[in-house]
């Protein structure tokens, strides 16, 4: 692979990024980062977490993250995965997109979710992220519920394609 130095930047609240990102980063060798709210207030566990969850996207929420190393000069492959949200990527991305300024990169993004779709999850990201190089996108259908091992397989498939 001749994709310079990696990063891969995640969020995951039950645990089905988490598991994606630590893949690639197996795969790429790349360093993660995982963004975490200050206020953990959307719990993993129970049905809470979809009146919660959702509410914070449709108000346009943006909870303070937990403090990061925002300096992304030596990589130049940037990874982003996030789960989807009503449609969209999850506030604490919404944080992260508003207070990074990240350009010149290479971009490529993945999302876990439910129903079989992005949504507008990579259409909103791209537009935040004006000035990259977009290199791929992936959704994967919630992988500890609809089998781990295709996911990691379409995981291992997709950036042998987009890092090649
Ligand atoms: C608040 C909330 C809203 C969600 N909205 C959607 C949605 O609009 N579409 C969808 O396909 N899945 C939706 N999901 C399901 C998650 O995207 C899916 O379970 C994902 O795999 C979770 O990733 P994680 O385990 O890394 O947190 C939602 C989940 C939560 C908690």
């Amino acid at each position: 692979m001749n994709q310079g130095k990696v990063l891969i930047i995640y969020y995951s609240l039950t645990g089905n990024t988490k598991l994606m990102a630590e893949e690639i980063a197996k795969i790429t060798g790349g360093d993660v980062l995982q963004l975490k709210p200050k206020n953990s207030d959307v719990k993993p566990k129970g049905f809470m977490k979809f009146v919660w969850g959702g509410r914070q996207v449709k108000m346009g929420s943006m909870p303070e993250l937990m403090p990061y190393d925002d300096n992304f000069d030596q990589y130049e492959t940037i990874i982003l995965g996030t789960p989807v949200w009503a449609s969209r990527y999850v506030p604490v991305f919404h944080t992260f997109l508003s207070e990074q300024k990240i350009k010149n990169k290479k971009i490529a993004m993945f999302c876990c979710q439910a129903g079989g779709s992005d949504g507008k999850t990579f259409g909103k990201m791209k537009g935040m992220l004006e000035g990259n190089d977009f290199i791929g996108e992936i959704a994967l259908q919630d992988p500890q519920k609809k089998g781990l091992e295709t996911a990691y397989e379409r995981i291992r498939s997709w950036i042998g394609d987009i890092l090649a």
